[in-house]
């Protein structure tokens, strides 16, 4: 009887733990959005530009800035997308919506050196 008791104990014990692990906010695991690998260069190049008229400093991209390496259209587009999605709430659309076919959600982060993706 002892050890059907402790059973059940333990039984229960797994039960709570998997409501609460299954309850655990998803939202905490921080994403950024970054251009796809697929988008072309003058479609980024569209992204850069909207980025860089709509209020989202610019200057990281420039030669002297921390993020200008590499030189290369999509790095430069992903660091302006996740600024974007940065200063716009980072809701899915401040992705997703404004860069379709060109941006996307990642939960790895992308900062490099001193090139910090916020
Ligand atoms: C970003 O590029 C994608 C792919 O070309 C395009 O559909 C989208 O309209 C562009 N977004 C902006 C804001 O320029
Ligand atoms: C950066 O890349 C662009 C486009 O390929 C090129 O025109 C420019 O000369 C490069 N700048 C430097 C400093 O490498």
């Amino acid at each position: 009887m002892a050890n059907m008791s402790s059973l059940l104990s333990l039984l229960i014990v797994i039960l709570l733990s998997s409501i609460m692990i299954n309850n655990l906010p998803v939202a905490n695991a921080k994403q950024w959005c970054v251009a796809m690998q697929t988008a072309k260069d003058e479609q980024l190049e569209d992204n850069i530009t909207f980025a860089c008229s709509n209020g989202i400093d610019c200057r990281p991209i420039l030669p002297s800035g921390a993020c200008f390496k590499p030189n290369t259209t999509i790095s430069h587009a992903s660091y302006l997308m996740n600024s974007y999605y940065e200063s716009h709430g980072r809701t899915n659309q401040a992705c997703l919506f404004f860069f379709p076919n060109s941006g996307m959600l990642t939960s790895t982060d992308p900062s490099y050196n001193q090139c910090i993706y916020k």
